[in-house]
């Protein structure tokens, strides 16, 4: 039987909203991973460090007794945001990042910002101490197509701001083209990438070829083959910029499943064995440890955890539930379409 060991994966982008679905959804990242750098993109925002404590509380008030897991928090930037209580922030050793929206980007992102150089004095402030920026990187112009996003947010804003702030250290969170993929390998030791798992698996047509498909439809949304590719290759070749961020992001099925669906794909159940399948399909399961487990925690200054995890590739697929159960409803969990024989045994 074919196995792999691997030091205990984080994850470098998570959603795990609050109350009910905190509940529901914790434990499940919490089986596999260690910690995790937590969106703060609630209803309002986690936008200053007494509001990152309160909710990092909540987080460990939801954990179920016996799990051990570590919430890396993260301040939501708006056009308010204080320099000096970023720095606080950053010395409380509680917060990790600091994540610049587009205002109306995605989900939840209308507190985010609209003027760039109305935050410059934060990200000055930032780049002095070196607390991460972390960005959603995509431009918000209704004129620009929702497949040239990325693309254009990195020519007109990304790139100006590096350009600006040199000691600036970034992260271009779940890239999904081959354009994040070219920019993040040049970028130096001040910027990295994380991949999500889905982006690794699904393609555009996996949305909306022959039906639409609610549950495959995330943001940044999945764009053409050639970029997938782009993204198995970054994911599994072995560079530092790389790193798994899964992005997992759970909304109830009936506001999927609806006429203005809610984006967001959730991963965090299967994430693990979804990624040995990959790393395999792609000859490259001993870069599996970088990606999920070792790249994170050196560009987040952290040490990697000490604690391993193994995975067994078995002749039975693995079952997963298909919904997880939550007060506010059920959350499917995503299906890749294909079985999966790779279990987390330990
Ligand atoms: C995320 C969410 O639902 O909060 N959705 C998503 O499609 N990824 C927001 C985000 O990270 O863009
Ligand atoms: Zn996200």
């Amino acid at each position: 039987m074919q196995t792999i060991t691997l030091p205990r994966p984080d994850d470098w982008h998570l959603h795990l909203r609050d109350g009910t679905m905190l509940k529901a959804v914790l434990p499940e990242t919490a089986r596999h991973f260690a910690r995790a750098i937590v969106m703060p993109n609630l209803v309002p925002p986690v936008v200053t460090l007494a509001d990152a404590v309160a909710y990092r509380s909540r987080i460990m008030a939801a954990l179920p007794a016996g799990m051990a897991f570590e919430p890396l928090m993260v301040l939501y930037l708006t056009e308010g945001t204080d320099p000096a209580d970023v720095a606080a922030a950053h010395t409380s050793g509680l917060v990790k990042a600091v994540k610049l929206y587009p205002a109306g980007a995605t989900t939840n992102s209308h507190s985010g910002v609209q003027d760039l150089g109305k935050v410059m004095p934060v990200l000055e402030k930032m780049a002095e101490i070196g607390l991460p920026l972390c960005t959603h990187g995509e431009v918000t112009d209704p004129a620009v197509d929702i497949f040239d996003r990325e693309a254009v947010f990195i020519d007109t804003v990304l790139d100006p701001l590096r350009r600006r702030l040199p000691d600036l250290r970034l992260v271009m969170e779940h890239i999904t083209t081959e354009e994040g993929v070219a920019y993040a390998a040049e970028g130096g030791a001040n910027l990295a990438a994380t991949i999500t798992t889905h982006h690794l698996i699904i393609n555009r047509n996996h949305i909306l070829a022959g039906g639409i498909k609610p549950h495959y439809y995330c943001l940044p949304v999945a764009k053409r083959e050639k970029h997938r590719l782009a993204l198995r290759k970054a994911a599994t070749s072995g560079s530092p910029r790389y790193f798994l961020g899964t992005d997992s992001a759970p909304h109830v099925d009936a506001l999927k499943e609806h006429a203005c669906g809610c984006a967001g794909c959730f991963t965090a159940t299967n994430t693990m064995s979804l990624l040995a399948h990959v790393f395999e399909e792609e000859g490259a399961l001993d870069q599996l440890a970088g990606f999920a487990s070792r790249n994170g925690p050196a560009f987040y200054r952290l040490p990697v955890n000490r604690e391993m995890i193994r995975l067994e590739k078995r002749p039975e697929p693995c079952v997963w539930p298909e919904k997880i159960v939550s007060e506010a409803g059920p959350v499917t969990v995503f299906n890749p379409g294909f079985p999966v024989h790779w279990h987390v045994v330990a």
